[in-house]
């Protein structure tokens, strides 16, 4: 009988790290369901896959930070097997809380926290009923200390940080790994986003940022190998081990400090 071909769900798969995850998946011979909110990029992304690599790509169009969403997702799927989730769609928002667009906030923690979480718990039940399958949650090294000018981003992140690592254990033994890959700067669109809904200028701290090729390749081989946290880098590694090591208040005023010098206010 010929084998049935493995199915990946990657979201924010249009531009960035989610496209080059899907490109890794799809080398892996995996049938890929892509989800972004833009779908001319979508379609960009889909042509520049197929280009290289001759796999089964469906296309979701969806806004990630909408009610009900993940179920809409789900449903496409017409009851397939999710082998392998990818929950990477994700974006910044810089300014002061009390200063930023309270529809952009909830976008935001809709976005990270509640599809993130909910597109876990719907695959999962059946991942765990077939005894395999992998999760790979995109979280940041904002997620190891507060951050000050970028609250909710740093917030949200830390969440997806403490759902991996929990969940990861609960399912010890299950054949279902959860692993939770937390990148430094990396070259992508996600730096012109970060603003308070509008275009921001580039960053400004220029120094020790990452190809968005080998952050996913460093991510992907974390998850096949089942690792709970993956940080890329040494230099990456050293700063997410730094908050454990020095008061909590002055990792917070450390990262204030970087904000401020990074963007315009
Ligand atoms: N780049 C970094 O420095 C960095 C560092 C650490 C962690 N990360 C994380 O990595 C992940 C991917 O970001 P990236 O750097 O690859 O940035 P990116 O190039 O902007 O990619 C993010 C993708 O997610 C999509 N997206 C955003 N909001 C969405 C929504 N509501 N519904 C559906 N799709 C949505 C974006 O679409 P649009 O472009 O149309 O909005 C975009 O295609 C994010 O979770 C981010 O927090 C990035």
């Amino acid at each position: 009988m010929k084998n049935k071909k493995k199915i990946a769900i990657v979201t924010g798969a249009a531009s960035g790290l989610g496209f080059e995850l899907a490109l890794l998946l799809a080398k892996d011979n995996y049938e890929l369901f892509l989800v972004d909110v833009d779908a001319t990029k979508l379609e960009g992304a889909k042509k520049d896959i197929e280009a290289q690599y001759a796999t089964s790509i469906q296309l979701l169009h969806k806004d990630l930070s909408k009610p009900n969403v993940s179920e809409e997702i789900f449903l496409a799927l017409e009851g397939k097997d999710v082998d392998v989730l990818i929950n990477n769609a994700g974006f910044g928002i810089f300014g002061s809380f009390n200063d930023t667009d309270w529809l952009r906030d909830i976008s935001m923690l809709n976005l990270h926290v509640l599809t993130t979480t909910h597109l876990t718990k719907l695959v999962l039940k059946g991942m765990v009923a077939r005894g395999s399958g992998k999760i790979l949650n995109m979280s940041s090294l904002a997620a190891f200390q507060p951050g000050p000018l970028m609250s909710l981003y740093y917030a949200t992140k830390a969440y997806i940080l403490s759902f991996s690592e929990a969940i990861a254990n609960e399912l010890k033994g299950t054949g279902v790994t959860v692993t939770c890959l937390c990148p430094g700067q990396t070259k992508t669109c996600f730096q012109e986003v970060v603003s308070n809904g509008a275009k921001a200028s580039e960053n400004k701290i220029k120094f020790n940022i990452a190809c968005p090729k080998q952050v996913a390749e460093y991510g992907y081989d974390a998850m096949k190998k089942g690792k709970v946290v993956a940080v890329p880098g040494n230099f990456n590694k050293f700063l997410s081990k730094l908050p454990r090591f020095v008061p909590r208040r002055t990792a917070t005023a450390i990262i204030r400090k970087i904000q401020e010098k990074n963007r315009d206010n």
